[in-house]
């Protein structure tokens, strides 16, 4: 396969923080219109992988290549192709969310009729027609995280990194995004998404990566997992503590009841 129709393939990607290791050798390639679920404990490395895709942060070794291009090379071309759902969004608090969606849509260059057609579809299939006029800082959690969802997907990006996308969601809204990410995916669209909800990952992804102190432990489908946890009838939670090592849950609710 040429490297231009690989979406994203990371080769010997370390990236430390003074003594930790955040990412610590990390290869890792993702299919063109897969939804690749980033699994891991709290500080295993899940959104500095991310953001290393993105072009956030520079690696200190290894190389990153998205659609065939180098990140630190090709930094303007690489973020034009990328919609990104940061786990904290900074939103400019000071304008409407038609402002901002407007802003974004103007960044990417999107013609203006164009641009505004797909901010209203978003904002209606969103539940948030009537509120775009209204001041960001007077939004809900879950208003912002759908603005900044929306802000992801209105240059019809090709892949998406999105870093625990349905936080703040109420479950019609988070139906709608998981529906439309599959749907993308379907269209050919490339995904990476990071999340603590295992039933998400479950029913989402093609494949699930779980990262534990910056590396890779595991990754395949479910069947995959179960074969390497050798659990062959067991689910993703199942697995994931046993292979992040976290079954001893007991003694430490014991010891903490003590
Ligand atoms: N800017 C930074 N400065 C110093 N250390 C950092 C920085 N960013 C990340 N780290 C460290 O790198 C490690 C990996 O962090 P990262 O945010 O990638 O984890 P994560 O898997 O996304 O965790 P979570 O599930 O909590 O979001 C952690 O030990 C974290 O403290
Ligand atoms: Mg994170």
């Amino acid at each position: 396969m040429s490297s231009v129709s690989i979406p994203v393939r990371l080769s010997g990607v370390t990236k430390r923080y003074g003594d930790i290791v955040a990412v610590d050798y990390l290869d890792l390639e993702v299919k063109c219109g897969e939804v690749l679920g980033l699994l891991g404990p709290n500080g295993s490395g899940k959104s500095t992988t991310i953001k290393m895709i993105l072009g956030l942060v520079k690696p200190d070794s290894g190389f990153v290549d998205v659609f065939g291009m180098n990140v630190q090379e090709h930094p303007v071309e690489v973020k034009r192709l990328i919609g990104y759902v940061p786990e904290s969004p900074r939103i400019y608090e000071f304008l409407t969310g038609l402002e901002f969606l407007d802003l974004i849509g103007d960044i990417y260059g999107l013609p203006l009729k164009e641009k505004r057609e797909r901010i209203l579809k978003y904002l209606r299939a969103l539940g948030l027609e009537g509120r775009e006029g209204d001041l960001i800082s007077s939004y809900s959690r879950g208003m912002k995280q759908k603005i900044i969802i929306i802000s992801a997907l209105i240059h019809r990006p090709k892949l998406l990194l999105l870093d625990e996308p349905l936080t703040g969601l109420d479950p019609r809204s988070a139906r709608i995004v998981k529906d439309l990410i599959r749907e993308l995916a379907s269209e050919g669209v490339t995904v990476i998404l990071s999340t603590h909800v295992l039933e998400i990952a479950e029913a989402m992804c093609d494949r699930i990566a779980i990262m534990f102190e910056g590396r890779l432990l595991a990754i395949g489908t479910m069947e995959e997992l179960r074969r390497t946890a050798e659990m062959p009838s067991s689910d993703l939670e199942d697995i994931f503590l046993k292979l992040t090592g976290e079954e001893d849950i007991k003694p430490i609710i014991e010891a903490l009841l003590k």
